[in-house]
């Protein structure tokens, strides 16, 4: 399989799960810590080795496209009162990948999404990182799908366990392990009830994925919900090309679920020496530990 350099991330969702914090701010856009979501999703997938960023947009993210981009004004502006640590931080942004943006024009679903990539993707393998899933990993969570994807030269789909209860809001897989955490996927399906799931290895926002996806999302007829399912699409490609999946090891929040993502706010504000200590003396006054 040829290098992975491109990565499409559908951010076109109305962010329904976060009003009405979202009502004017994508979802995308509420800040983990010091940084917005969408920057440790593209943050991973630059460390795996991916420049080239579709955003699946519409017409109100344009902010998420301005924040990979210069601001001239601001950047002037900390250079003038020497706050170069923070001039750093955000050129740095601006320079961190390429974006290419795509309007979604329609919701028809996750499918008809990565549908519209199709001409920013080519003939080349390439990665889908669902912008509401932050991944905190030694390894980040892609390049683990990308290096089953080079050394078995087959899509790669990422996989977690879920509790039963919790099946039937994912895509589930039917695989056979193979190596540690390592399956060879015969079956998928999307949301399925609990006694219709094949196991509880669910589906999370990363995939690493062949062109042809897209010549078997042609004919996938829309599914759960009424919309085109990925998933649908991936049940064709894995028949006819076979198909992995990994657990990602590392822990993945759900930005969209606000325990996990008052979580991740906590974890990512632990990880900084400053914010440590002060955190956790506020935290001691709010938990009652019996
Ligand atoms: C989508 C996919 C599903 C996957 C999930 C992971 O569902 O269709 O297969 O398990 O993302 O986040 P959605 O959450 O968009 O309904």
């Amino acid at each position: 399989m040829k290098p992975v350099t491109k990565v499409v991330i559908p951010v076109a969702g109305w962010g329904t799960r976060s009003l009405p914090a979202t009502k004017n701010i994508p979802k995308e856009m509420l800040p983990v810590y010091n940084k917005p979501v969408i920057q440790y999703v593209v943050e991973e997938a630059q460390s795996s080795g991916m420049n080239d960023v579709i955003l699946v947009t519409n017409r109100d993210k344009s902010v998420i496209e301005d924040h990979f981009d210069h601001n001239l004004q601001l950047e002037g502006y900390l250079e003038s009162k020497g706050k170069l640590d923070m001039l750093k931080s955000v050129k740095d942004v601006a320079e961190m990948v390429n974006v290419i943006g795509i309007r979604q024009k329609e919701q028809k679903g996750l499918g008809h999404a990565i549908m519209c990539a199709r001409s920013a993707i080519g003939n080349d393998p390439f990665a889908i990182m669902v912008g509401d899933d932050v991944i905190f990993s030694g390894t980040p969570g892609i390049k683990q799908l990308v290096d089953v994807a080079m050394s078995e030269n087959m899509p790669v789909v990422g996989v977690m366990e879920v509790p039963w209860d919790c099946v039937d809001r994912y895509g589930i897989v039917d695989g056979e392990e193979v190596g540690l955490g390592i399956y060879r996927v015969n079956d998928m399906v999307e949301k399925p009830a609990k006694d219709k799931a094949p196991s509880r290895l669910a589906i999370v926002g990363r995939y690493v994925l062949t062109p042809d996806i897209f010549e078997c999302l042609d004919q996938t007829e829309p599914g759960v919900g009424g919309e085109i399912q990925l998933t649908d699409a991936m049940r064709t490609l894995c028949k006819k090309r076979g198909m992995m999946a990994v657990k990602i090891r590392g822990k993945r929040f759900d930005a969209g679920n606000w325990p996990e993502f008052l979580a991740a706010n906590i974890y990512f504000g632990l990880q900084d020496e400053k914010v440590r200590y002060p955190l956790i003396e506020d935290l001691k006054q709010f938990l009652v530990l019996e």
